[in-house]
């Protein structure tokens, strides 16, 4: 059913997010293979995690919920039990992309599929590495999902990656755990070290050496009681409402401060944005803060290079914060976005372009200019839940009333996000 968003006169309160989408799936994957049962707070509510745990128990991990805690039945490297079903992926190219690193290193086969988004994701950036590691994996037009994954022993690999994606360098290290010897990946841009980091906890021996990470074959995993910080990406929202709506102040508690991550914060910084990192600490190896925002002047700028990498989830709500900011924001290098959940470059400017707000499009990026007005419309999330929720900040600040066509799709990483977002706007 399509959600109606009013524009909000201020944004006030104090809110808690769900557990960071990247670090569940790791955790819940290394705990699948882990000896004993992991107990894991905080794990995230939406809909790519809840993939990821459903695939687990397919291949016979036993898996407790309770609220947001999940505790996971470990049976070690070789516990996986070859699945009677196909393996369900649902919308998250984290699953298949990561879970496909293990599932290649079985004595067993299996076939892995998602809905139609994720069928039409790229699948070539995993087979390659895997294949080169002994794997067989035949693919749909040779690139898409189903994969269907066949026995084998794999060998380990010095990997050098093409594209910088935290998804290919973690199914690679995953398929290296495997792997008699060391395993090494090496980077183009440094991406998110949420694998590095959990595999360190979980036990294996893990070497980083800047954008060379190398891991040793045949670990003896240990299950870990851990919990989840809340995600960033999903804070973006909030960040960027907060900014843009006048006079408001708010407050999210507990969310996941990771160096890899956090090139949002200084961005939002650096382009005008009033923010406060309190009380930093460190949670299982993840840095994790409470932040404040209130509104402010935002300038514009530019994000490009290793900056749109870094930013590559974030850029859709960066986009609606562009066009009210003062000299707009240009987003170049970042044909990635052609390849998520939708076409993020068309999706963005299809709905800013609803909004009544002007947007250049480019093969890598957008330019947005600044100091345009949203007028509410109708606009769509396309079944993507990044669009979803970044349209959704710019009703707020719209001059009527908004509609958004497909809202649910915010429930593949955040469920309770128009709840939230209802509790803050006055
Ligand atoms: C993710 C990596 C990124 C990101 C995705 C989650 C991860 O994808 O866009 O939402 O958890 O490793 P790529 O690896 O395709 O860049």
């Amino acid at each position: 059913m399509p959600a109606r968003i009013s524009p909000a006169t201020r944004l006030q309160g104090t809110i808690r997010l769900p557990g960071d989408k990247s670090i569940s799936h790791r955790y819940a994957m290394l705990a699948a293979i882990a000896e004993g049962t992991s107990h894991i707070r905080n794990y995230s509510t939406g809909a790519d995690c809840a993939s990821t745990l459903g695939a687990l128990e397919s291949l016979g991990i036993r898996i407790e919920r309770e609220g947001t805690s999940v505790s996971v039945a470990g049976r070690g490297l070789d516990g996986l039990r070859e699945s009677s079903t196909t393996l369900d992926a649902g919308n998250s190219g984290s699953t298949i992309r990561m879970l496909s690193g293990i599932l290649a290193a079985q004595p067993f086969a299996s076939r892995i599929a998602g809905d139609e988004s994720l069928s039409r994701r790229p699948m070539e950036r995993i087979m390659r590495p895997l294949e080169a590691m002994g794997a067989s994996i035949t693919a749909r037009e040779g690139r898409f999902p189903p994969l269907e994954i066949h026995p084998a022993e794999l060998r380990s690999i010095d990997y050098t990656l093409p594209v910088a994606s935290a998804q290919v360098k973690t199914c690679v290290l995953l398929a290296g755990l495997y792997a008699r010897g060391v395993t090494t990946v090496r980077e183009p841009l440094r991406t998110r070290d949420h694998t590095e980091i959990a595999l360190r906890e979980f036990g294996a021996a893990i070497d980083v050496r800047g954008r060379v990470i190398s891991v040793q074959g045949r670990p003896r995993l240990e299950a870990r009681d851990l919990e989840v910080p809340g995600d960033l990406s999903s804070a973006a929202f909030f960040l960027v409402a907060a900014s843009l709506v006048p006079d408001s102040v708010l407050r999210i508690e507990g969310v996941g401060l990771n160096p890899t991550r956090s090139a949002l914060l200084d961005f939002l910084v650096s382009i005008g944005a009033d923010l406060d990192i309190r009380d930093l600490r460190m949670q299982a190896g993840e840095p994790v803060g409470d932040l404040e925002v209130r509104h402010a002047r935002i300038r514009g700028g530019v994000i490009e290079k290793e900056l749109a990498a870094a930013l590559i989830d974030e850029i859709p709500v960066l986009a609606v914060l562009g066009a009210a900011s003062e000299e707009g924001l240009v987003v170049r290098d970042a044909a990635e976005l052609r390849v998520k959940e939708t076409d993020r470059i068309a999706t963005v400017a299809e709905n800013l372009g609803r909004m009544g707000v002007s947007v250049e499009v480019f093969p890598d990026g957008l330019r947005v200019p600044g100091r345009q007005r949203f007028h509410g419309a109708e606009f769509d999330s396309f079944g993507d839940h990044r669009i979803a929720m970044a349209f959704a900040v710019a009703a707020l600040a719209a001059s009527g009333e908004s509609t958004i066509l497909a809202p649910e799709a915010a429930s593949v990483s955040f469920p309770d996000f128009y709840r939230i977002l209802a509790e803050i706007a006055q």
